[in-house]
């Protein structure tokens, strides 16, 4: 569904990706996980074509999405949760949540998806004319989550979703993203909460200092020795 190849980028001259390939197939979860500064954002941000690609090239269902606007690739079904979540705190929950449906034209399926975003997290529901800046840091992540959701992506993308939360709360998160996959909507989790991500991916890479270090299945890289070397560096 996604084929990152070869995708190189660089702020001016600091080289963030070196080169890294990585794919995720339909149905999957794929989990990203690496210590700060690996590249783990940079390459979110160029999937969603928030940011330039110096070379390489990232396909979502065989088409390339280099050089595309950002709100063609929400329209074609990639959805990024963002790293610290970018809620608006001065609009209410519902305005939040409206602004991820600004691409949609089918304003029926509008409130259909809003219903199962209300069904996923309640207390969006309850809070919707409250300020989004009155929720607490895993309420406001539901409603990223929601927000993401709402413009029905065939690929939802986060950004260390756990990020801040308590334990309790990141059970809750990760739940959801189960759910999510079990009702066909195909996952690509970026973490620093390494374990977390392991349990529940179905395959995983690792990255670091702008290169994927290994992949393969939770299994696979448990019985890697090279992995135990790279996970301990940042656990
Ligand atoms: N806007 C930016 N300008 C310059 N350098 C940046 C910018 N964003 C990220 N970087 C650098 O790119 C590298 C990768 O960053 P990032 O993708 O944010 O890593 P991660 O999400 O894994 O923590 C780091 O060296 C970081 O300092
Ligand atoms: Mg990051």
């Amino acid at each position: 569904m996604l084929e990152i190849s070869n995708l190189v980028v660089r702020y001016g001259s600091i080289l963030a990706l070196r080169g890294i390939s990585l794919e995720v197939n339909e149905g999957e979860i794929v989990g990203v996980i690496g210590p700060n500064g690996a590249g783990k954002s940079t390459m979110l941000m160029a999937s969603a074509a928030a940011i330039p690609v110096a070379e390489g090239d990232i396909r979502f269902e065989g088409k390339s999405v280099v050089g595309e606007r950002p709100e063609v690739v929400v329209e074609r079904g990639i959805s990024l949760v963002p790293e610290g979540r970018h809620i608006f705190h001065t609009l209410n929950v519902g305005e939040n949540l409206d602004l991820g449906a600004t691409v949609r034209k089918d304003s029926a399926g509008v409130e259909e998806d809003k219903q199962r975003v209300f069904d996923l997290f309640p207390i969006l529901k309850e809070y919707l004319n409250t300020p989004a800046g009155k929720l607490s840091g895993g309420e406001q992540q539901m409603l990223a989550i929601g927000r993401a959701l709402l413009a029905r992506p065939r690929l939802l993308m986060l950004d260390e979703p756990s990020l801040g939360l308590a334990p309790i709360v990141i059970d809750r998160v990760f739940e959801t993203l189960e759910e999510l996959r079990d009702n066909g909507v195909t996952i690509l989790l970026v973490e620093q909460h390494a374990e977390r991500t392991l349990e529940l991916a179905d395959r995983v890479y690792v990255i670091r200092t702008g290169n994927i270090e290994i992949a393969g299945t939770p299994d696979e890289l448990a019985a890697n020795p090279e992995f135990e070397r790279a996970f301990l560096g940042f656990v």
